[in-house]
């Protein structure tokens, strides 16, 4: 990414999709899912989120990303570089607010991962069993000052990155991290299938009891499929504005819808089978994926290599997401103080930026309550509705002909794609988004 937003930083259309995809996959695929499917009902729950990635997720990253293309503005200008005006700016405060929460519990999760995976170079789970394994993690999260150091190395490392505009390295290396991310889970998936039991964990994932579909898990899935995705935060509009003039959103959004979805399915293939093999509550909460990663690791051949390789993709893609998070806040109090008479520069919104993560991730590390929040508020309402706003926003404010030019050709399937597209985001998400908010609350 560039210093200067005026200049497109992603030169190649793989960059654009790396970075995005680096953005959208991350510890919502690996670390959370597991555990909201978990705690939701398994199959139930897995089906009503790939109703949402179909439903939201694809036409919202399309939207996201046409605000940016559109613009070719942060988080903080594009409303108002869009329609001239400043009536949408609370649209940017929100999208500020919300990626500063999830800041705030995404780093103390991220500095977890750093913490397992010294633990995993050192060896410390060899032998271990689930009753070990879940002790050492209420060690590591009841040990306030090891926690703090671990996150402050993630808030470090992402903000030194963005310091030294280091990204064009990250993209290069993502395209071998990437398939590597890949290459392993489907090793540690076909580990797992092997061992005594998987069976129950497999139905657990797959098989739909329709009687656990409540509201709540509703809100869970939508809540799940935005924050997976990286939509409804300014993220995507950040990476859209340094999107090359002649690349096909529709085509990058389904390429990283894709692969998102897929990268948390063989998540869960992984961690269900497992849980119930090594006789682990599927809902267990956020500590899920840290008793049973390194006690798959122990039942899998080259165990210390395989456990140090997983950890460290794991971690890189942590921080490609944590990158994608920071650089919302940090473009956007780039471009807010650009025209008044105290423009701060990128390394004083870098040293600013990470400064109020700190105090947010300190908050998130002293109460487990405060890191729930967080990530409740953020995921389940903030996303939605920023993403809510965003559909209204392109389905109503932009000239229709404009997005049919953006998404479609003057006539033929392409121009019915984009015909429908535009019925989705003007009519169908708004609605959709409220009868779930609505529903959530138990109102409707
Ligand atoms: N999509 C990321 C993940 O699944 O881990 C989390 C995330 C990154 C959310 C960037 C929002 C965002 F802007």
């Amino acid at each position: 990414m560039s210093t200067n937003h005026h200049t497109p930083s992603f030169s190649s259309k793989v960059g654009l999709i790396l970075a995005t995809a680096g953005s959208a996959v991350g510890l919502g695929n690996i670390w959370k899912f597991p555990y909201v499917a978990g705690e939701n009902g398994g199959g139930a729950f897995l089906i009503i989120y790939l109703l949402c990635v179909l439903i939201f997720g694809l036409p919202l990253l399309m939207t996201e990303l046409f605000i940016g293309k559109r613009s070719g503005k942060s988080a903080f200008g594009a409303f108002r570089a869009i329609r001239n005006n400043s009536r949408w700016q609370w649209l940017s405060w929100l999208c500020m607010i919300t990626a500063i929460l999830i800041m705030g519990f995404y780093f103390v999760v991220t500095g977890w991962c750093f913490h397992y995976l010294i633990a995993a170079i050192g060896h410390v789970f060899r032998g271990a069993d689930a009753i070990t394994l879940t002790e050492h993690f209420q060690s590591l999260t009841g040990n306030l000052p090891v926690t703090f150091g671990y996150t402050l190395l993630a808030i470090l490392l992402t903000a030194a990155v963005l310091w030294f505009d280091v990204n064009k390295g990250i993209e290069r290396l993502s395209k071998i991290l990437m398939p590597l991310l890949l290459i392993m889970m489907f090793l540690m998936a076909g580990r797992v299938l092997m061992l005594d039991g998987s069976n129950v964990g497999m139905s657990f994932f797959f098989q739909a009891d329709f009687s656990k579909i409540t509201p709540q898990v509703v809100l869970a899935a939508m809540g799940q499929c935005f924050f997976s995705l990286s939509i409804g935060m300014g993220a995507l509009i950040t990476y859209g504005a340094y999107m090359p003039k002649s690349q096909s959103i529709s085509a990058t959004s389904l390429q990283v819808v894709l692969l998102d979805t897929a990268v948390a399915i063989l998540a869960g293939v992984i961690i269900f089978p497992a849980v119930f093999a090594f006789g682990v509550d599927p809902a267990e909460g956020p500590q899920l994926v840290f008793v049973v990663l390194p006690a798959i690791f122990e039942q899998m051949s080259f165990s210390w290599l395989s456990s140090i390789l997983f950890f460290s993709l794991l971690c890189i893609a942590a921080v490609t997401s944590t990158i994608s998070l920071m650089e919302v806040a940090v473009a956007f109090v780039t471009d807010a103080s650009s025209h008044t008479k105290h423009p701060i520069n990128r390394h004083k919104a870098v040293i600013l930026v990470g400064v109020i993560i700190v105090l947010m991730a300190a908050l998130c590390i002293l109460s487990p309550t405060i890191f729930g929040w967080f990530d409740k508020i953020s995921s389940c309402w903030l996303m939605p509705l920023i993403a809510l706003a965003m559909a209204l926003f392109v389905g109503w404010f932009i000239n229709k002909d404009d997005i049919l030019h953006e998404f479609g050709s003057q006539r033929g399937w392409k121009h019915h794609l984009a015909f429908v597209y535009l019925q989705i985001i003007r009519y169908f998400i708004p609605l959709a988004i409220l009868a779930i908010f609505l529903n959530g609350l138990g109102i409707w």
